[in-house]
C-alpha cells in the first residue's frame, strides 16, 4: 500500500475511534450524585433537584438549602413556575449532545426549571432595580422551588398588576421563543401571512396572538380537538393536520414558524413565496441524529435557495419579556393554561408534557 493512502487510513482510523469514544462519553449515564446536605442553621426550602439523568421518576421533591442573595442578586419566593420541553431536555440529558453542557454521566447542576412568576424576598446590597416587595416574573435555573436566585441583570421584569402569577410564569421562554422566532429571526412585519405550525402547544398559543399583535394574517396547524381554541386565540385559518397537510394547500407564505418539524424541508418551501422566511424552532425528539437532522440540513440548503431558511435559538432577555408584560396587559396576549401541578408533583407536570398533547402551558404551584 502507498505511504499516501496508510496515512490516510490512520487519519479515517483515529477520527472514527475519537467519534466513537465522545459517543461512548456522552452517552454515559452515572449514579445519582448524593443528596444535597443542608448545613446547620441554614434555612431550608422544597425543590425539586435531579441528581442523575432518566425520566421523570429521576426527580426528587426535597428539602435543600434555601438561595441567599449575592451582591446583585435577588432572591425571589416563587408563586408559580412553568414547564418547558427545555425542561425535559435537561432531565434527561437528552439530545446527549447537551450533555457536554449540562454534565457528563449526571446534571453537572441539580437544581430544576427555569420560568417563574413571585415576589422579591431579598435583594443584594448592589441591587437597584427591583427591592423586597416586588412582584417580578422570568427565567432563572432552580424555578421549580419555593425560591429562585436571579442576576439583578438577567432575565427579569416587573410583574404588572392586572396580570396574575399563573400567566406571567407562562410567558418566559415560551412567549419569548415566540416572539423572537416571529419579530427578530422571522422579520414578520404587518400585512404579511405567516403560518405557524404546533399553534396549540406552549410556544404556539403565544405566537398565534403575537404574530396577529404583530399584524399578520395568521394561519395555525393543530389537531382536531384544538381547532377551535387555535381559532379563538385569533387565527385567521386553522389547518387541522389530522384532515389536511397545509404543504398541500393553494397558500402562499411571506413566513413559516416550525414547531414540530414533521414536515420537510422541501415540502413547506412549496407553500413558502419565492423569497420567504422559514424559521425552525422545534422538531423531532431523540437521542442522537434526529433532533439534529432538519437543523442540518436548513442551514446546509439555505446558501442555495432564494428563501430564507433558518434555525433559531431563543434567549430570555428582560426587554422582551417586559414588552410581553405590555402585550398582556393591553388585552393582546393571554396565557393559554392547560393543566396545574403542585410543586411535589412536577415529576408527573413533566410527564405529562412529554407526551407532547400539552394545549398551551403547564403551570407549577408551591
Ligand atoms: N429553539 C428554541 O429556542 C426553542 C424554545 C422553546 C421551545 N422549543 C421547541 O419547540 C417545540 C415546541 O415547544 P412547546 O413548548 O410549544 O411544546 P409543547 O407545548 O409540548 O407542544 C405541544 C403541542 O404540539 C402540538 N403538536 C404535536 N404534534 C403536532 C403536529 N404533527 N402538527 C401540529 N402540532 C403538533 C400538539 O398539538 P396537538 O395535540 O393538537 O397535536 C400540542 O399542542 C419543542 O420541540 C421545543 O423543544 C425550541
Amino acid at each position: 500500500m502507498k505511504l499516501r493512502y496508510k496515512i490516510l487510513n490512520s487519519l479515517l482510523a483515529l477520527l472514527v475511534a475519537s467519534v466513537a469514544a465522545l459517543a461512548i462519553t456522552i452517552s454515559y449515564t452515572a449514579d445519582c450524585e448524593p443528596p444535597p446536605g443542608v448545613s446547620a442553621g441554614e434555612a431550608t426550602m422544597k425543590a425539586v433537584v435531579s441528581r442523575c439523568y432518566g425520566g421523570p421518576e429521576a426527580l426528587e421533591y426535597l428539602d435543600v438549602e434555601r438561595p441567599t442573595a449575592g451582591p446583585t442578586d435577588v432572591i425571589v419566593e416563587v408563586k408559580a413556575a412553568a414547564a418547558n420541553p427545555l425542561d425535559y431536555h435537561y432531565m434527561r440529558g437528552s439530545p446527549y449532545l447537551m450533555r457536554l453542557g449540562a454534565g457528563i454521566g449526571r446534571p453537572a447542576d441539580i437544581r430544576t426549571g427555569v420560568d417563574f412568576a413571585g415576589v422579591v424576598a431579598e435583594i443584594g446590597e448592589d441591587v437597584t432595580k427591583f427591592a423586597v416587595g416586588d412582584a417580578v416574573f422570568g427565567g432563572s435555573n432552580g424555578a421549580f422551588a419555593e425560591y429562585v436566585r436571579v442576576r439583578e441583570n438577567g432575565a427579569i421584569t416587573l410583574k404588572l398588576d392586572d396580570i396574575s402569577f399563573e400567566d406571567a410564569a407562562g410567558l418566559g421562554i415560551a412567549a419569548v421563543t415566540a416572539l423572537q422566532s416571529l419579530r427578530d429571526d422571522g422579520g414578520l412585519v404587518a400585512g404579511e401571512k405567516v403560518l405557524i405550525n404546533g399553534a396549540s402547544g406552549g410556544v404556539g398559543t403565544y405566537a398565534v396572538q403575537i404574530a396577529k399583535a404583530l399584524g399578520a394574517e395568521v394561519h395555525g396547524v393543530s389537531s382536531t380537538r384544538n381547532v377551535e381554541m387555535v381559532r379563538a386565540l385569533g387565527a385567521d385559518h386553522v389547518f387541522d393536520y389530522k384532515q389536511e397537510d397545509y404543504t398541500k394547500s393553494d397558500h402562499q407564505y411571506d413566513l413559516i414558524v416550525d414547531m414540530v418539524g414533521n414536515l420537510s424541508l422541501s415540502a413547506n418551501r412549496r407553500v413558502l413565496k419565492p423569497e420567504g422566511r422559514m424559521v425552525l424552532v422545534g422538531g423531532p425528539k431523540g437521542n442522537w441524529i434526529a433532533p439534529l437532522w432538519p437543523p442540518l440540513k436548513a442551514v446546509m440548503l439555505s446558501p442555495f435557495v432564494d428563501q430564507d431558511i433558518g434555525v433559531m435559538l431563543a434567549v430570555l432577555d428582560a426587554d422582551d419579556l417586559a414588552y410581553l408584560a405590555g402585550l398582556m396587559a393591553s388585552g393582546r396576549l393571554t396565557s393559554r393554561i392547560d393543566r396545574r401541578f403542585p410543586l411535589a408533583d412536577t415529576a408527573e407536570a413533566i410527564r405529562y408534557l412529554e407526551t407532547q398533547r400539552a394545549r398551551g402551558k403547564v403551570i407549577i404551584t408551591p
